[in-house]
């Protein structure tokens, strides 16, 4: 955790004033991002469907002496994307910051498209890329009436590599991962035009430990009969600077997309995969 020059950990106030939501906020990089953007001072709104955990993460925030609160919310649902809005308005007066990070691997587990039953397809499709065009739809209408004045605000759509590149045995998950590379830019482009303070952006994370990539290492040995550390050591040798990404280091670009350093970044990809794509 960086320190202030006072030596705190308060940060150095890089969101100072702002307004932000971190769906996924319970557990891997969406914790990780609310304990980053609330650290720099912004007021986090966290949401989740898993209400225990995202009550906890919540709590260590402001333990930490930030300000943030939970909302239990199913991404996929409109009516409770405008009800996590109001709350927002309600509570801190606006919004400037969306982080639609909220998302699950491939519906009833990693397989070839032959296997793949509709039902999960669908499932994968409306977690992983329906809810981040809800989140744009309800976020740009408050950002913008937020920042009509003055400020600025930021949407940061948490993509994937399998949003570059296709990952086989994962065809739902790259087409939704990809659809929310492509989306981003259009919203951006839209914000631009419509003379809205608002950037756009996607962060494509190569394979970072967290308990989504904890639990596809387990499921995938369990299945091939792979002991799990082969399977990691696998997935580690995949990514050329030899290890795996921590959430802390997602985390970390958005707090930058978040805030006003990146304020000529929009409709952007940020790769962050430790090489992954590179060859
Ligand atoms: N971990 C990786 O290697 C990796 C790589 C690339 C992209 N990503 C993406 O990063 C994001 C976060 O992943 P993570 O690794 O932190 O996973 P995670 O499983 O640790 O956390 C995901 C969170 O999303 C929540 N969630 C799932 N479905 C939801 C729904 N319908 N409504 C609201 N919340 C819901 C879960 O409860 C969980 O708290 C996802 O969009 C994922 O696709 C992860």
């Amino acid at each position: 955790m960086s320190t202030s020059p006072t030596g705190s950990n308060r940060g150095n106030g890089r969101l100072q004033g702002k307004v932000a939501i971190v769906t996924g906020a319970a557990s891997g990089i969406g914790a990780a991002s609310a304990r980053h953007l609330a650290r720099e001072g912004a007021r986090v709104v966290c949401t989740d469907t898993d209400e225990a955990s995202g009550q906890a993460v919540a709590a260590q925030v402001v333990q930490a002496g930030g300000d943030a609160f939970f909302i239990a919310h199913d991404v996929v649902e409109e009516n409770q994307w405008e009800r996590v809005i109001q709350a927002t308005l309600a509570r801190y007066g606006g919004l400037h910051v969306l982080v639609n990070n909220a998302g699950i691997g491939p519906a009833g587990g990693a397989g070839p498209i032959e296997t793949k039953s509709l039902a999960n397809w669908r499932r994968t499709l409306s977690v992983d890329l329906d809810s981040v065009f809800l989140g744009c739809k309800h976020g740009i209408a408050a950002i913008r009436d937020t920042t009509r004045e003055s400020g600025s605000g930021s949407i940061i759509n948490v993509s994937s590599i399998a949003g570059l590149i296709g990952l086989p045995n994962a065809a739902d998950y790259s087409a939704a991962k990809g659809g929310v590379r492509l989306l981003t830019k259009a919203a951006a482009l839209e914000c631009a035009a419509a003379g809205y303070r608002i950037r756009v952006n996607s962060v494509h994370p190569g394979y970072i430990d967290t308990p989504m990539v904890r639990g596809g290492l387990e499921r995938r040995a369990a299945i091939s009969g792979v002991d799990p550390a082969q399977a990691e050591t696998a997935l580690i040798a995949l990514h050329p600077i030899g290890r795996l990404g921590v959430a802390d280091e997602i985390a970390q670009t958005i707090l930058f997309l978040a805030s006003d350093e990146s304020s000529f970044t929009t409709g952007a990809e940020m790769v962050v995969d430790g090489g992954y794509c590179a060859r």
